[in-house]
């Protein structure tokens, strides 16, 4: 028996030394000194030895019975570490590792110019109005005053979506100036930026879809004053306090009077140079006092109002803001040229 325990002890140790992981330690634990376990059997014949041998063999099987939950200890201890150190290393951050830069967007410059003009005009107390950019032609043309025969309605110019003329793509963002009217009893204080459609050829001033803000103002009282001081405020603000502006008459259908803006030359100062093609002047936007029947035809009686608009294409603001020289660099969503915004 003392034997038989020896050999245990020697056959244990050396199995759980070797133990390759903690879950096989765990079953030579079991196999060593479970209940059923190869310590235990010999135990049992304790009961067969003589009184005077019991103690002994008793003895030498409580100290291999130490031995070997020492040894497992150990060896978990050990098991334990070397996993521990595994997984720190499988896990280590190096930190002198450069980090990825994250891309950040820009800010595109027709947006760039949107919201300033946006900012100017909530400033002085407008909102913001949206239309739909597919229109009645009873909202882009009829009552706008625009009449039958007019080029704007022609196939070549519009790009219409039904047959009978009555759906299109909407060609200005004037017709919001309607559908706000006809909601909205005055005071009216609305600007509308959006899309807008047209049969042209694409070349570095000309696009089938660019962008106008809409601006409309209708109340007790409303004059010329109003739209030229509104106005000289917009383009003050946005090409800074110095700049000079000029209006000059020119014919709208939806307005009466009309006039169209522009603002001196900042390269020559009015001279006349390459940049405003000798002029001294660059036309910005058309404007006006909304014409009487465009207010009666939306129930406001314009013995009672009056009212200014205006209308103004943002790409040709962006472009002049930036000396940008060629539109298309605003549709080709070239990063390059989109960067250098940031
Ligand atoms: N809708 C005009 C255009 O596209 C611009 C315009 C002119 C708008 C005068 C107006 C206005 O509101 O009063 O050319």
């Amino acid at each position: 028996m003392k034997n038989k325990l020896e050999n245990i002890r020697a056959e244990s140790l050396k199995a759980i030394r070797e133990a390759a992981d903690l879950a096989g330690l765990d079953a030579l634990r079991v196999q060593y000194l479970g209940k059923k376990g190869s310590l235990s059997a010999v135990l049992k014949q304790l009961g067969s030895l003589s009184a005077e041998e019991r103690p002994k063999i008793g003895q030498l099987a409580n100290e291999v019975r130490a031995g070997i939950e020492e040894a497992v200890k150990e060896r978990a201890e050990a098991l334990q570490n070397a996993l521990m150190e595994r997984k720190l290393r499988e896990e280590a951050l190096d930190v002198t590792i450069p980090g990825k830069a994250v891309a950040v967007g820009a800010r595109h410059p027709l947006q760039i110019v949107w919201d300033e003009c946006v900012d100017i005009f909530i400033g002085m107390g407008f909102q913001v109005a949206e239309g739909p950019e597919i229109e009645l032609s009873e909202y882009d043309f009829d009552r706008l005053n625009i009449p039958e025969g007019h080029t704007v309605r022609e196939w070549t110019d519009t790009f219409y979506i039904t047959e009978d003329e009555k759906v299109h793509l909407r060609c200005q963002t004037s017709p919001v100036q309607v559908r706000v009217m006809e909601k909205q009893k005055p005071p009216v204080r609305i600007i509308s930026p959006g899309r807008v459609y047209r049969k042209d050829e694409i070349d570095a001033t000309h696009s089938p879809m660019f962008h106008q803000m809409e601006g409309l103002v209708v109340d007790k009282g409303i004059t010329m004053g109003d739209l030229k001081g509104t106005l000289n405020v917009m383009l003050k603000r946005l090409y800074g306090p110095d700049t000079v502006t000029r209006f000059r008459p020119h014919h709208f259908p939806f307005t009466e009077p009309s006039c169209e803006v522009d603002v001196q030359c900042f390269e020559c100062h009015g001279e006349g140079c390459r940049v405003c093609k000798g002029e001294g002047w660059i036309e910005v936007l058309g404007a006006g006092m909304v014409h009487p029947r465009v207010l009666a035809g939306c129930g406001i009686d314009p013995e009672e109002y009056s009212g200014f608009a205006f209308g103004v294409g943002l790409e040709r603001l962006a472009m002049r803001r930036f000396s940008i020289s060629d539109l298309r660099l605003m549709f080709e969503n070239d990063v390059r040229f989109l960067r250098q915004f940031s």
